[in-house]
């Protein structure tokens, strides 16, 4: 059973029809990178897999696990096990970083019918993967990406997506804005939530994440739909040919 399959989806942001004829199987255990110019459509694709408001699939089908996805609200399928690092990650002044991830665990839990973690437990968890991914564990006492720079905001996603151990991983541009030492720490937390029961959807602009990266499946998605799709090469032609090519 594929861990993600869209078939034959047309999606549009408030009324304005965005994504056209996009299909696209994730199985279990792959790494699959999405890739294409800005404004082609990939943004999109992750807020319409997370049921963000204001995102309408206007036609298609979308199911995770098995079941389907789009007339779920965004906290079931995060229950599901669907997880989003968003591109431009949002701060919340004045509610804990640790209180918001833990309150995410907790209702996680819970909808699998399981007790909260203790908070002690938890804590040492977070504090674990924040060293691990060089982020000081102060960071779990401030709000939630109040005044983080931006790479900093980054790796707060990728301690969530850690934490919150999701099946389905939907990262954009989570490389964006990295210095070259946190690309590799970055790449490294994400490998570490790579394995056979888990799924991985890459957005990026630039093949060097995938040189830590290894993708099973690149695919390019240019004015709403996938005009190419090929195996780890295809990012290595678009670093040295660009787009062009693809519309000739
Ligand atoms: N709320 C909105 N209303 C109207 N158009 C929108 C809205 N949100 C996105 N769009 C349009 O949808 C298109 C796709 O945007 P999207 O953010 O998905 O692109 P992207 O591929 O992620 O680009 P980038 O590489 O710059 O992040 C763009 O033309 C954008 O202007
Ligand atoms: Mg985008």
């Amino acid at each position: 059973m594929s861990l993600l399959e869209v078939h034959d989806l047309h999606a549009s942001v408030n009324g304005e029809p965005i994504l056209r004829n996009l299909s696209l199987r994730v199985e279990t255990g792959e790494i699959h990178a999405i890739m294409g110019p800005n404004g082609s459509g990939k943004s999109t694709l992750a807020n319409v897999l997370a049921g963000r408001p204001g995102y309408e699939v206007t036609a298609g089908q979308v199911s995770f696990n098995g079941a389907g996805l789009t007339g779920l609200e965004p906290e079931a399928r995060a229950q599901a096990g669907l997880f989003l690092a968003f591109q431009y990650p949002v701060e919340i002044p004045g509610l804990s970083n640790m209180e918001f991830l833990k309150a995410a665990w907790d209702s996680h839990r819970a909808a699998q019918g399981a007790q909260p973690e203790s908070a002690v437990s938890f804590m040492k968890r977070a504090r674990a993967l924040a060293k691990s991914l060089e982020l000081n564990p102060e960071f779990l006492k401030r709000g939630v990406n109040e005044g983080f720079s931006g790479g900093e905001k980054k790796r707060n996603e990728i301690l969530q997506l850690l934490l919150l151990e999701p099946k389905l991983a939907v990262l954009d541009e989570t490389d964006s804005g990295l210095d070259i030492d946190a690309l590799q720490t970055v790449a490294a937390g994400i490998n570490r939530f790579c394995s056979a029961d888990t799924g991985v959807l890459l957005i990026t602009h630039y093949q060097r994440l995938l040189n830590h990266i290894v993708p099973d499946r690149v695919h390019v998605l240019s004015e709403g739909r996938i005009v190419a799709s090929g195996d780890r090469h295809l990012a290595e032609k678009l670093e040295a040919e660009g787009y062009a090519w693809l519309s000739d």
